[in-house]
């Protein structure tokens, strides 16, 4: 079953609550953070996190785009987020580990992304022991870039893994996901995508939705 999570990165941060309302039929909630270090731009943090939480029931898959994630785990758990994803570049191998520890103990789910730059083979010290891997299918800080075809093999090879070593573990996709690519994705094997501007930039969400799954 495909799983679409509406990146609020598109949204008007003036109006959050009602931009959150217009997608409700969607699956999960994606929420950009991005702290100017590990990325060039910077968005939203913790207490927005906490507001969100508080204006809605959708599961909150928060990537986090920060040096060092393992600082933040316990805030953003706290905050009320239901799955944390940290980037494999954004810290040493220890560092990674210890994040997701963090995570473990506060109960959180637990995920692990790829820049365009990293191989499939960089999941497989982690991939039985996380929730989700995401494959970014553009350089990650801004909503509205273009889809990097070239990701396709990775995507497929990082389902391959996955069914052979941890059936249960969720397969994501960010990064200029609409109409014309989802249907790629979706057949080298990603169960969630990520949609930005496909969806807030759509004259009606909820059908750019539907569209998104296949429907
Ligand atoms: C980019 C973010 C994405 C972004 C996707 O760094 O991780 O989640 O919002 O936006 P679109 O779908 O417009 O590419
Ligand atoms: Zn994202």
């Amino acid at each position: 079953m495909i799983k679409i999570a509406p990146s609020i990165l598109s949204a008007d941060f003036a109006d959050l609550g009602r931009e959150v309302q217009k997608v409700q039929s969607a699956d999960w909630l994606h929420v950009d953070v991005m702290d100017g270090m590990f990325v060039s731009n910077i968005s939203i943090g913790v207490p927005v996190v906490k507001s969100l939480r508080k204006a809605t029931d959708m599961f909150l898959d928060v990537h986090l785009m920060i040096e060092k994630p393992v600082r933040y785990i316990d805030a953003f758990a706290d905050a009320g987020a239901d799955l944390l994803s940290v980037h494999l570049e954004s810290d040493m191998p220890p560092g990674i580990k210890a994040a997701l520890e963090a995570m473990d103990r506060r109960g959180v789910k637990k995920g692990i992304v790829l820049r365009p730059i990293t191989a499939a083979e960089a999941v497989l010290p982690y991939i039985k022991d996380v929730d989700l891997i995401l494959v970014m299918t553009v350089e990650p800080g801004f909503g509205g870039q273009k889809f990097m075809a070239d990701q396709l093999p990775k995507i497929a090879a990082i389902r391959r893994y996955i069914n052979e070593y941890n059936p249960d573990c969720r397969l994501e996709v960010d990064g200029g996901v609409d109409p014309n690519t989802a249907p790629l994705v979706i057949e080298a094997g990603a169960d969630v995508l990520v949609a930005g501007s496909a969806v807030y930039g759509a004259a009606d969400p909820a059908a750019a939705i539907k569209t998104l799954r296949g429907e």
